[in-house]
Order: structure tokens, then C-alpha cells, then sequence
């Protein structure tokens, strides 16, 4: 995709950022973390920030480390996730809390996010700018584990009675919040004004939405090979997914309550598996699904309008689309 091959260079960049950035010592923690980050993924956070810093005309040399920083914590909320999901499999391999035990995923979580503040605070920049930064960074970590938070909630609390609302506010704050970073970040390098961050931000957090009601159908629909996370695992962890929400405003008393058991029963049986995808298909509402990222992709895209036309613009229009077609 040319959203990819415009950055291509700066993104084997931020693979060495990472490389070099993380310790060698003690082995006892570092070694976990550099085999997972190396398990690749689509990087499309850095991506983001380095495509908007080159779309305003800024040095796109300055924006390796800062996209670096985003990606380092985006691998941090993964680990800590999948122990929270209970997740058997991320980037096509064992989770780290499956492959060596909860408390050294739970601290490898933590080496990555410790880091980061090492990273940001060592940062030679001017230190109004600096503090600015931090303060971008701090709110948007925050409001992922606060949509983190909200999530896990409702599995204890067994809570079901979920509106669009409820789930569009939860996956702002779990997966929009550092999308929208990304995109902020890039233009935030180049110093352009408040109301046009506040436009980048708006084009993240709208594709983060999109993103992630993507992820939920890809669960549902897509393939192991390029998904390369558990197929239905959404099911057996008991997401509240939009398909799931869509099903409970439709569904008889009876599906309702059905749906309800499994959700909240961590099956892995096939069969159960397949009656909430027969539910699903039933209520179309992986279609509605699809319908509503799409809506959410249209709405980003036209917020970025004023961007000036350049082959960043073109590629950042085509990554959109890319957002809710994609298959990995
Ligand atoms: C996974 O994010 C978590 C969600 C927000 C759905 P990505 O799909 O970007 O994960 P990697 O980095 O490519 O593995
Ligand atoms: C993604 O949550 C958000 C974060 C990791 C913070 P999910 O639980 O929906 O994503 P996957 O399916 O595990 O990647
Ligand atoms: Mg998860």
C-alpha cells in the first residue's frame, strides 16, 4: 500500500529506535520485551505521525522518536490487555502471559511503560514544548486505560444493558485516544495552530473508531493467517462488541437471553461459538457494523480537507478506506 511505502525507511527507523532504546540489562526483563515488539505488527500509529508530519511540510527526521514513544506504548497496553481479555494469541504467536506466566507479562507490560518516561523525559527540546508534549501524551495514555477500565467493568458487573453510546464513549478512549495522538503529534512537530491539531485529532479519534469496530468484525470474519489473533475470541472473552450491542436492541427475549450465557460463560466451544455468529448474521448486524466504520471513515476523511494536496494527502485518504477493508 503507498501509505506504507511513503514511510517505509522511516519505519525500519523506528524499528532500530526501538531496538537501540531498550536496554540490555537485566537480561531478566529485556529479553522478554524485544522479542515481542519483533513479532512486527501493522505500526500504523508511527506511520501516522511521521505521514502527517511530512503532509504539513515538517522534518520527518524529528518525528522518529516521538512516533517510536507511541508505538512503545501501544505495545504495553497489548501485553497488559491480553492478560485482562485472558487472550490466547497476539501477532500470531502465543500472548507473552501464555508464553512465560502473568507476572512476567505483567512486568514486561510494565518495562515498556516505564521506559517511555525515560524516553520522553531525556528528550533534548525545549522545555515548554517538552512539558506541552508530555501533557499530550499523559492525557491520551490515560484515557486508553480509563476505556480500558470501562470495558472490564462490564464483564464484572455482568452488564449487558449497553447502548452505541456506551460502547462509540469505551472504544474512544481504549483505541481512539492514541490514533488520535498519532495524528496530533505529527502536526504538533511542525507547530501548526490549535484548531488544526484539534482537526488531526478529530481524523484519529474517528478512525480509531473505525479501526476498532473493523478489529471486532475481523474477529468474527477473518482469518488466523492475517488476523493473527484468535478467530471469535471477542466471544469467549465476552466483548461487547457493536454487533453485539446491534443484536441486543434486536433479538427476541429468548436470543437475548441465549446470547447472554455465552457471552458470559468464556466457552471455546465450537458450537456456542457459532450460534452467536448465526445470531450475528441473523440481525445483519456485521453488515451494520461495516456500515457504521464506514460512516466514521467518511466523516475522518472529510475532516482533513484544508490538509494541502500532496501525495500525503492522497496516501492518508487511501489509508482511511484501507482502515475498514483490511483483512490483518
Ligand atoms: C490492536 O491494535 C488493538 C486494537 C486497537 C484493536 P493493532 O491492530 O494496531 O495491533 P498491531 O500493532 O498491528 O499488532
Ligand atoms: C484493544 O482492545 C485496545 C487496547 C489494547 C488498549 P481489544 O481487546 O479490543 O483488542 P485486541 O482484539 O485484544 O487486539
Ligand atoms: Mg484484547
Amino acid at each position: 500500500m503507498d501509505f506504507y511505502e511513503l514511510v517505509k525507511t522511516e519505519l525500519i527507523e523506528v524499528e532500530m529506535e526501538m531496538e537501540q532504546l531498550i536496554p540490555k540489562e537485566p537480561k531478566e526483563v529485556y529479553n522478554f520485551i524485544v522479542p515481542f515488539f519483533q513479532r512486527g505488527g501493522k505500526r500504523i500509529r508511527p506511520a501516522l505521525t511521521i505521514i502527517y508530519c511530512a503532509a504539513l511540510g515538517g522534518d520527518i527526521s524529528k518525528a522518529i522518536l516521538p512516533a517510536t514513544i507511541i508505538e512503545l506504548f501501544h505495545n504495553f497496553t497489548l501485553i497488559h490487555d491480553d492478560i485482562e481479555d485472558n487472550s490466547l494469541m497476539r501477532r500470531g504467536q502465543p500472548t507473552l502471559h501464555v508464553s512465560h506466566g502473568i507476572p512476567i507479562a505483567l512486568n514486561s507490560g510494565d518495562a515498556f511503560y516505564t521506559l517511555i518516561w525515560d524516553v520522553i523525559n531525556n528528550l533534548d527540546w525545549p522545555p515548554q514544548k517538552l512539558i506541552e508534549l508530555q501533557r499530550m501524551y499523559s492525557s491520551s495514555f490515560r484515557r486508553v486505560v480509563e476505556g480500558q477500565g470501562i470495558e472490564l467493568a462490564w464483564y464484572r458487573d455482568d452488564k449487558f444493558d449497553i447502548t452505541e453510546k456506551d460502547y462509540f464513549a469505551m472504544i474512544s478512549g481504549k483505541t481512539a485516544a492514541l490514533i488520535g495522538l498519532s495524528c496530533e503529534l505529527g502536526g504538533y512537530l511542525v507547530g501548526v495552530d490549535k484548531k488544526k491539531l484539534l482537526s488531526l485529532r478529530r481524523f484519529g479519534e474517528k478512525l480509531g473508531l473505525a479501526f476498532q469496530i473493523q478489529d471486532d468484525i475481523l474477529n468474527i470474519i477473518g482469518d488466523f493467517k492475517t488476523y493473527k489473533k484468535e478467530i471469535a475470541g471477542d466471544i469467549t472473552e465476552g466483548k461487547r462488541t457493536l454487533m453485539v450491542v446491534r443484536v441486543f436492541e434486536k433479538a427476541t427475549f429468548d436470543e437475548k437471553e441465549q446470547l447472554r450465557k455465552i457471552l458470559s460463560s468464556n466457552t471455546r466451544d465450537e458450537k456456542e461459538l457459532n450460534t452467536v455468529v448465526l445470531l450475528f448474521k441473523k440481525y445483519n448486524s456485521i453488515d451494520y457494523a461495516r456500515t457504521i466504520a464506514m460512516k466514521f471513515t467518511d466523516e475522518a476523511k472529510k475532516e482533513i480537507s484544508w490538509l494541502p494536496e500532496t501525495k500525503y494527502k492522497k496516501a492518508l485518504i487511501r489509508f482511511a478506506d484501507f482502515v475498514v477493508n483490511r483483512e490483518q
